[in-house]
């Protein structure tokens, strides 16, 4: 894995947004795997900078999401179609047909799983951003989430549900399942950009790196990835053994 250890923050978006920025100038009509969550929103406004600079368009790009909550309607401020909206979609020039977020709303969410595995099958993912969850989730793919999972509901565990309760009051307001790609999909993408910050990702961001490769902890499996790039604060890398660092490549 290629460790890239940012300043702060700040840093650590405008060095992410670069390398999504480069993935859409070399690729125009580049599919890009797009997360939700605090870690990428520095990400994504850096992105609309250089929209509005006219350094970079979308408007061959394709997106696929990688989760989303069960029961939320998209007009819902906690959903990930209403983020994704607010914070990126709405401000860049991306055709809204191109834009692939999980359902999970509906009486069967099985075929809402199936339908999303036949748009990743269309849409080969170029870039995969993500973060990482303070228990090691990537996407929701919870702890002990088998490594050869496709697109799956998934029930949410105490710990995740306590860290997005910021985000909607109290945890008793967040959903209990949620629809994500699963591991399969994530790793199939050319190229991982991992965020993480903050010293609340400090454990998780060592288990994924220094750790052994376990279902225990998700993140693991982007050890085997053959292009996967973790930018990641000071805070968040301080539990790092030094020699994962200097071996980083
Ligand atoms: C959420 C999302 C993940 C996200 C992670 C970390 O629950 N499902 O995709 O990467 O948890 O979130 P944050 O960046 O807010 O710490």
């Amino acid at each position: 894995m290629n460790i890239i250890i940012a300043e702060n923050y700040a840093d650590m978006s405008e060095i992410a947004a670069g390398i999504i920025a480069k993935t859409v100038i070399e690729k125009p009509n580049a599919v890009l795997g797009l997360a939700t969550g605090t870690s990428p929103i520095g990400t994504y406004k850096k992105l609309i900078e250089y929209y509005n600079n006219k350094l970079i368009s979308f408007k061959n790009a394709h997106t696929v999401n990688l989760d989303e909550y069960v029961g939320l309607p998209e007009e819902h401020e906690q959903s990930y179609h209403y983020f994704m909206r607010d914070i990126l979609f709405n401000h860049i020039d991306v055709k809204p047909e191109n834009v692939h977020i999980p359902c999970g709303l509906g009486d069967d969410l099985e075929a809402n799983c199936r339908g999303y595995e036949r748009i990743l099958k269309q849409n080969p993912t170029d870039l995969q951003l993500l973060g990482i969850g303070s228990n090691g989730h990537i996407g929701f793919n919870e702890p002990h989430t088998p490594f050869k999972s496709y697109t799956h509901i998934v029930e949410l565990t105490e710990r995740t549900r306590h860290d997005n309760a910021r985000l909607f009051g109290f945890v008793g307001s967040v959903p209990k399942q949620a629809i994500t790609m699963g591991i399969v999909g994530i790793c199939h993408a050319k190229k991982i950009l991992i965020l993480a910050s903050g010293s609340n990702k400090a454990d998780a961001v060592h288990d994924m790196v220094c750790g052994d490769i376990s279902e225990h902890c998700p993140a693991s499996i982007l050890q085997l990835h053959s292009d996967a790039t973790l930018v990641v604060d000071k805070e968040a890398a301080s539990k790092l053994d030094e020699s994962a660092i200097s071996q980083s490549v």
